[in-house]
């Protein structure tokens, strides 16, 4: 049997890569140098416009499926289910250039260098723009790779509501981008998805490369605690039912749980909607969300189990009622070897300096790694400053991460080298 073919020595362009990423910064460009393109917004509908006509540009076929995923396929040699490559255009309401759009467009630039060196690959290469990695208008995030994996249906996505009651079916509509196609119904054969790393290790370190072995686990609630709206100056205190006050000691209760299962526990109240909020009354409602994380579902267990202990112990004696519900569970993702060291192959072949993490950010390859072998790979960002419209991840730093992508992908479709064509008889190897 002969040897397999080496891996050509295909090389990404940095500057057409850079030059994607400024022009599409531009759909929602804010004041302070970031982006806001909330999930089926204005915004979102004009960078996959632009998204798709790119794909086009280079040959490939687009499918949008039923939650607006978006699937740019390039064939390859044989009828086998694709190496997937990609991430999110969707942003955080104050977001930076690089949380997600790197992943996709340095999927386009992998592209762009498959095509401009006319190479064919023995697998398809599927670049997929997720819907709603954010979670931010429409939670839980990785809603639609969620439904895509089988982890929630197309109907809960579709009655999805942002906080003015807007449907996430209505919006898909609205911006023309609800496709024909079922989610899920499509074959991944792996995927790669290259993200920064929105955290402090690789720059620490002084490393290029993250290798990432997987996701920590994330939980979402939902609290809303009632009290009584009243006169700030006419109420004495005892006969009070703050909410905010009640609010507040448990943000400060979500804090403590953390540092109590520290050192890799995180937890965050980063949204609050105070009610009636007026300067002269007494809150009456208070509505907030809580994210708690941990690599350990077993510790994240028992922070759960402290947070539902200290809501009892903290709002009861303030008079005040409140209603939870868990609204979303992650569990920890581990992430699949023979992929890991492809990755670890690419950075090697590059020269790159790389190191095994586990992602502390919640990602859609978390949720396809329940349907295919899947890993990431990481580039840092400038002190580890992600969710700010400040994010910055170098040129150079951008680069690297697409020719890591691009070899990482090239070394995973090695494997399928020996496979002589097959008759185009819809076959599938699996
Ligand atoms: C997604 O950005 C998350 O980790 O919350
Ligand atoms: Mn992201
Ligand atoms: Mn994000």
């Amino acid at each position: 049997m002969s040897a397999p073919p080496a891996i050509p020595n295909l090389q990404i362009e940095p500057q057409r890569l850079w030059d994607s990423l400024m022009e599409t910064a531009k759909i929602g460009a804010t004041s302070k140098g970031g982006i806001k393109r909330l999930t089926l917004s204005d915004e979102d509908k004009r960078v996959r416009d632009w998204f798709r006509d790119a794909c086009e540009a280079l040959g490939c076929t687009i499918g949008i499926d039923e939650v607006g995923n978006m699937f740019a396929t390039r064939a390859g040699r044989l009828d086998l289910p694709p190496i997937c490559i990609g991430s999110h255009l969707d942003t955080q309401p104050s977001g930076g250039k690089f949380d997600g759009v790197l992943g996709v467009l340095a999927g386009l630039e992998v592209l762009r260098t498959l095509h401009a060196g006319d190479y064919q690959t023995n697998a398809p290469i599927m670049l997929v723009n997720w819907t709603n990695e954010e979670g931010s208008r429409f939670s839980p995030a990785m809603l639609a790779s969620g439904v895509f994996a089988g982890v929630f249906t197309s109907e809960y996505a579709f009655t999805r509501e942002d906080r003015e009651g807007r449907r996430f079916g209505d919006e898909l509509d609205r911006i023309g981008y609800r496709g024909g196609e079922k989610a899920g119904a499509r074959e991944i054969g792996a995927m790669f998805e290259l993200h920064i790393e929105q955290g402090p290790i690789l720059e620490a370190e002084g490393k290029m490369i993250g290798v990432v072995t997987g996701v920590q686990g994330i939980r979402w609630f939902e609290v809303t605690v009632t009290g009584q709206d009243a006169h700030t100056g006419a109420t004495p205190m005892r006969l009070r039912k703050n909410a905010l006050l009640g609010a507040a000691r448990i943000v400060e209760a979500v804090d403590a749980i953390a540092l109590a299962h520290a050192p890799n526990a995180v937890g965050t109240v980063g949204l609050l909607e105070n009610r009636p909020n007026s300067r002269n009354v007494v809150p009456g409602e208070v509505f907030f969300c809580v994210d708690f994380r941990h690599p350990d579902d077993a510790v994240l267990e028992r922070m759960e189990t402290d947070f539902r202990a200290a809501l009892l112990r903290i709002l009861e004696p303030l008079k005040l009622a409140f209603e939870e519900k868990r609204i979303w569970n992650s569990p920890a993702v581990k992430f699949a070897p023979e992929l890991i060291e492809c990755v670890e192959a690419g950075a090697r072949k590059c020269g790159y300096a790389s190191r095994r993490m586990v992602s502390g950010a919640g990602h859609d390859a978390a949720y396809i790694a329940r349907i295919a072998p899947t890993t990431m790979v990481f580039v840092p960002c400038a002190g580890g400053l992600s969710h700010n419209e400040l994010e910055s991840t170098s040129f150079e730093e951008c680069g690297a991460g697409a020719q890591v992508l691009l070899e990482a992908v090239l070394e995973y479709d090695k494997r399928f080298a020996d496979e002589p064509n097959r008759a185009a008889d819809g076959r599938r190897r699996h």
